[in-house]
Formats: structure tokens, sequence, C-alpha cells
């Protein structure tokens, strides 16, 4: 698989693409997709106690067979329900059904009132073993500044969000990064397919796409992977699926990179006038349309 390990700053290795559970939700169903990405091959699973499903997830790893030292787990610290740090990684290892993580992430630096005494409590669970490594998600430059000026542990990784439209805003962070030895983790990397398609990014990554017979999503993956950072990626299809691990082995050209980096920077479908008229005048016939079958059926809203 063309999707290899990085290393961490702490020494251990973290796999390059990771399948995350965020729009999952709960139930069995999530169990059943938490366990597809496991039997197709992916063995780094990325949660949060926001996403509320940690259970889910744990019950998947369980249900597999897989032995705890071949699945990489990381989760999250979203302060949800006004639980402290200390208390949140307990109850996440128990919804887990592990006695450790492999990284902990505090999940947005707006929700902890202050980082430096934040960060002392992940470094305490690190020394404590509850965790193998410890860092950030969402973390600009300045809270990178701020953690690092009392810092005794460098986060091991900061995950943000990436992809080719906000490429030109994040490189600066991701070269930071870099150059502190933290891993970056990128997420939401499909953007510009599931919520921003009709952009500039869409004709060179459908060009590339239909030259090397893959789907875009891959082409969009691999442009991911060759900025150095891991891949934090989701599907509830298994062929979607095996794709993704497919597109490690897709080897863009330099030239490639540079015409996705280039149509990100011209940015996403912008209103023109002309949609801005054509989705106004679609409001006006909705609300005539409500407003016709309101007053049908009785119900006055004036
Ligand atoms: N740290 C943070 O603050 C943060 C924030 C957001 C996300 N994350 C992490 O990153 C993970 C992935 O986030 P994401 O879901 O935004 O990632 P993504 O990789 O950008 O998108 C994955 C989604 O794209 C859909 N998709 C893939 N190819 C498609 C196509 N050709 N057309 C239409 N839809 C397509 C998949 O839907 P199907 O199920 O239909 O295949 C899936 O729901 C999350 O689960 C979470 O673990 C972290």
């Amino acid at each position: 698989m063309g999707w290899d390990t990085i290393k961490l700053n702490n020494g251990n290795e973290i796999p390059s693409i990771a399948y995350g559970s965020w729009t999952l939700g709960g139930g069995q169903p999530t169990v059943d997709h938490v366990d597809q990405a496991l039997d197709g091959g992916f063995n780094h699973l990325d949660t949060a106690q926001s996403y509320r499903n940690e259970l889910e997830v744990g019950t998947a790893l369980h249900d597999s067979g897989l032995k705890r030292d071949d699945i990489f787990i990381t989760t999250k610290y979203s302060a949800i329900d006004g639980l402290d740090i200390d208390t949140s990684i307990h109850n996440s290892l128990k919804n887990l059904g592990v006695q450790h993580v492999d990284l902990y992430l505090i999940h947005n630096p707006r929700i902890v009132p202050d980082i430096p005494s934040a960060w002392a409590q992940m470094e305490k669970l690190q020394s404590d073993g509850f965790t193998k490594g410890i860092g950030v998600s969402n973390f600009e430059i300045s809270h990178l500044e701020t953690l690092l000026a009392s810092a005794k542990v460098t986060p091991a990784a900061n995950q943000i969000l990436l992809h080719p439209y906000v490429w030109q805003r994040q490189a600066p962070l991701v070269e930071y990064c870099q150059k502190k030895g933290i891993v970056v983790e990128a997420y939401s990397v499909l953007i510009p397919l599931t919520h921003q398609p009709g952009g500039a990014v869409d004709a060179p990554v459908k060009k590339i796409a239909k030259r090397e017979k893959v789907e875009p999503e891959q082409v969009l993956l691999a442009w991911a992977k060759s900025k150095g950072v891991v891949v934090v990626t989701s599907s509830t299809k298994k062929d979607r699926l095996q794709r993704y691990l497919a597109a490690g082995d897709l080897k863009l050209t330099d030239e490639d990179i540079a015409s996705i980096d280039k149509a990100g920077s011209e940015g996403a479908r912008r209103f023109t006038a002309r949609t801005f008229v054509k989705r106004a005048i679609g409001l006006a016939l909705f609300g005539a349309a409500v407003l016709g079958a309101c007053s049908y059926i009785g119900v006055d809203l004036i």
C-alpha cells in the first residue's frame, strides 16, 4: 500500500491515512461502517469526544479481532458536557475499550480557556501512559507559539482543514509545523468535490483523473499526500474506501500538483450576479408556494 507511516516526534509511527467517524452518527450502522473500513485495510481510526460515537468505534475495533497494536487510534478532547481533560480521556478510553490511545488531541484552541495549562494536563496524560502521543487540532501559528513557549513536549500532530481552496492560506502553517517537527493531519480534503463543486479545481482534477483512469477523489487524496501530511478521510462505501487506499500509489507530477495549487488559489465558485438573481427568484417562488399552501390549508402566517 502506498500510504506509508510517518514518524512522529515521539518516535512512534502514524499511518498516513485515517478513517474518521465524524459524520457516521451512532448505532449499529456506525459499527458496521467502521468494521468495513478495518476489513478493507484501514489501520488508523480518527474519532473525538464530540462525535459521540467512540463506543461504536470501540465495538467495531473489538469485533474485528485485530490486535490493539495493529491499530492506531486518535481521539480528541472536545470539552463536551463541561468535562475536564482528565475525566474526558478516561471516558474515551472506557468507550473505546482500550488502555491507551495513540494520539490525544485538543480539538480546537477555542475550547480551552488557557492553552499552557491545558497543554500541561495533556503532557501529564502522556507521562501517565493514557496516550502514547499528544497533539492539537485547528491550531494556527499564534496558538502553537503560545503553546510552545511553555511546553515540555512538542505536539506530535496538528490536525487541520486542508484542501486546494485553502492551500494558499494554510501553506505557511504546514511549513511552520513541519519545521517544528509537528506532523500535519489534513481533514476535509475532498471539499472541492463534496461542498464546493464547480470551482477552478475541478478542471485539473478531472484532467488528471481521466489521464490516470482514476476517480477525482483519488486525485485530491494524492494531492494531499504530496504535501507530506496524514490524510483523515471517511466513506460509508466499500468501493470508495478501496479507491482511497489505492490512491496511495497514485503518483502526481510536479506539474499536476502545481496546477491544482494554482486552481485552488483562484478560489471556489463565487456568486455571480446571474446566480444571485437565479437564487433570489427560486427563493421568491418557494416563498410564494409556501404562502399559497398555508392559505389553502387555512394556516394564517401573517
Ligand atoms: N479535527 C477537526 O476539527 C475535524 C474536522 C472535520 C473532520 N475531521 C476528521 O476528518 C474526517 C473526514 O472528514 P470529512 O468527512 O470532512 O472528509 P472528506 O474526506 O473531505 O470527505 C469524506 C466524505 O466525502 C464523501 N465523498 C467522497 N467522494 C465523493 C464524491 N466523489 N462525491 C461526493 N461525495 C464524496 C464521502 O461520502 P460517502 O460516505 O458517500 O462515500 C464522505 O462522506 C472526519 O470523519 C473526522 O475524523 C476532523
